[in-house]
């Protein structure tokens, strides 16, 4: 979900939808604004986008008000309805909330029993009518938060509205993030920074147990004891043009479009000489024998590809987790663990979450981000930053491919520092990075994605095999089909598709089977041969067409042959532009599919 909060000398209604809009990445199934107008509080809900937002703001305009605060939501207590949209109501209190409120059934019977009435089915409601309770008790609005703050469990980021302290906004945090920026006789309160940075782009991070009182021409923080906290604003590095699609259709395609550039940034950020030697970039390595990789969705596929490579040709110890499992694990860890968080937002809740657990055992952590400044960056004892620049799109596509990159140059690191690459294969290794960025745009201009769309987009059920690597990029593949097509699809190691879920090839049903892996490469084509003689359709990306017979295949794509290091980097583009193919014949709404949000701050 995302806050946007405004003070200052423009309209806030304007104010508020403009960040909304930069929000709307964060959760998109409702949204509504509050502005605090001559005599009362006047709200505004709807169901669906901003723009639904903004159209009813335009049919029936709201007070002319200079402060306000909004909310788009990714909903998580109650459907998304007008109902349970954000700003929520009590009393004096009208508030915008991320995160969980985890205690709010309990203070919602106790605060039931004082005679509160609630009429949505969220938490946070619940917080609303839980800080009115406390204003009541306190008549002071930065006290009542203070004990507000005590009685709430679990993670929140508010914006208040008091209606009896017309001139500021009210905000804290515990986990989930919140910024204040800083203008020229406004202020603004938001869950990240895209909110307000092409009105301003200085600001401060609140930190938990903090308490922030803002209006138009200062800003005041407190800890939980009300003492002022002092905060020195940072200037953000953020462009505020990079928002937009150009002559893209979608984000997502402008998006792959950067890859060839986002890699070579990616690689010169890494290795800005050369790949004999980068202790800079990946710092101790050597002192580690067992690696976890943790993160979640594209992100923890990118770690699995690493825990592949790794583990094969590096031959040490590293397992690959998803963050909502590991949290709640007892992995095991000692003094040569290294646990390495993938995240391009650096704040998913569940990431975060275990990155402060492993820390709590004293584990060493490097982050891998995109994000410049997230808490991921901040927290972690190492962060490397993808250069990935700001992704829009909600699938992500070249966020992952530049995790891949700095995967696979550590990868490259380890293997030297083990001695497992050879001079020649060092040697291939540096030619072939100079030429990454020249094989992707080639995998992006190959011209008949839409012949090959069209043998998916019909269909209901898509599976995806492969083996090795190959079954790892499969995951990614069909992720992304699936995400944005809203086509059922399963990617299966090759060999395995055969003990059950080969059921369900029926004639014609789409097998996009990927073949990079040549140590494997005849045991996967039986098992292309397997589902093609049950009838399937099979789409074959492969490295090799040597010794390939045209009765295995309907459509076929050649991949460029890379070393095993770099090869994933490459052979993910095309199923990247596979899903957005099939995406746009099926007339989806890629760049923010149903359900999703881009950054999920929840657990
Ligand atoms: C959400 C997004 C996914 C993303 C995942 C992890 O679920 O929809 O596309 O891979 O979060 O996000 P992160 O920002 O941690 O990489």
């Amino acid at each position: 979900c995302g806050i946007i909060a405004y003070t200052g000398k423009r309209q806030a209604v304007d104010m508020l939808l403009a960040g909304l809009f930069h929000l709307e990445y964060r959760g998109y199934d409702s949204s509504g604004i509050a502005v605090l107008g001559k005599n009362k509080i006047e709200l505004r809900k709807k169901k669906g986008k901003v723009e639904e937002l903004k159209k009813s703001i335009l049919c029936h305009p709201l007070s002319k008000s200079t402060i306000g605060i909004g909310h788009t939501r990714w909903a998580t207590h109650g459907v998304p309805n007008e109902i349970n949209c954000h700003p929520h109501q009590i009393g004096n209190i009208t508030l915008v909330h991320n995160g969980i409120i985890e205690n709010y059934k309990t203070l919602k019977n106790s605060l039931e029993k004082q005679g509160y009435v609630f009429v949505s089915d969220t938490d946070s409601e619940v917080a609303a009518a839980c800080l009115n309770a406390c204003y009541k008790e306190e008549r002071h609005a930065l006290k009542a938060m203070a004990k507000a703050y005590q009685l709430l469990e679990g993670s929140f980021a508010f914006a208040i509205l008091f209606e009896d302290h017309k001139e500021a906004i009210y905000a804290m945090r515990k986990h989930s993030p919140l910024v204040i920026g800083y203008g020229e006789d406004e202020n603004f309160v938001a869950s990240d920074i895209s909110a307000f940075l092409q009105f301003s782009k200085k600001f401060i991070t609140l930190q938990h147990e903090e308490l922030a009182e803002i209006k138009k021409d200062n800003v005041h923080v407190y800890n939980l004891e009300l003492k002022e906290v002092y905060k020195e604003p940072e200037i953000s590095l953020l462009d505020a043009n990079s928002v937009q699609k150009n002559n893209f259709d979608h984000f997502m395609l402008k998006e792959i479009h950067e890859e060839p550039q986002v890699v070579k940034d990616t690689i010169h950020s890494i290795m800005p000489n050369d790949v004999s030697d980068l202790s800079n970039a990946f710092p101790n390595l050597e002192k580690f024998n067992n690696i976890h990789i943790v993160g979640c969705g594209s992100a923890m596929y990118a770690g699995m590809v690493a825990k592949y490579m790794i583990e094969q040709y590096v031959r040490i110890r590293c397992e690959c987790y998803c963050a909502s499992e590991y949290r709640y694990q007892t992995p095991i860890y000692d003094e040569n663990t290294l646990a390495v968080f993938i995240s391009q937002s650096g704040e998913t809740a569940d990431t975060l979450a275990a990155l402060r657990k492993v820390k709590e055992y004293g584990v060493k952590t490097y982050a891998i981000v995109n994000v410049i400044g997230s808490a991921l960056s901040k927290e972690a004892d190492h962060v490397i930053y993808t250069q990935a620049g700001k992704e829009v799109s909600v699938a992500t596509t070249k966020a992952y491919c530049s995790q891949l990159c700095i995967l696979s140059l550590m990868t490259i690191h380890l293997a030297l520092l083990h001695n497992k690459l050879s001079s020649e294969d060092l040697k291939e290794i540096k030619e072939e990075l100079s030429l990454l960025p020249d094989y992707i745009e080639k995998m992006i201009d190959y011209p008949y994605y839409e012949t090959l769309a069209q043998q998916i987009s019909t269909h209901d059920n898509v599976f995806f095999i492969g083996r090795g690597i190959d079954y790892i990029l499969s995951l990614e593949g069909s992720l992304k089909l699936k995400e944005i097509s809203y086509i059922h699809s399963e990617a299966y190691p090759a060999g395995e598709l055969k003990h059950g879920t080969i059921s369900l090839i029926e004639d014609k049903t789409p097998v996009i089977a990927l073949v990079n892996e040549e140590r494997l490469y005849e045991k996967t084509m039986s098992n292309i041969k397997e589902v093609k003689a049950r009838g399937a359709n099979v789409l074959l990306f492969v490295k090799d067409m040597r010794n390939i017979s045209e009765d295995v295949y309907d459509e076929c794509f050649l991949l460029p042959s890379l070393s095993k290091f770099l090869q994933g980097i490459v052979s993910i583009v095309p199923l990247q532009m596979l899903a957005y193919t099939c995406a746009k014949q099926r007339g989806c709404e890629i760049d923010q599919p149903r359900n999703l949000a881009k950054s999920v701050t929840v657990e």
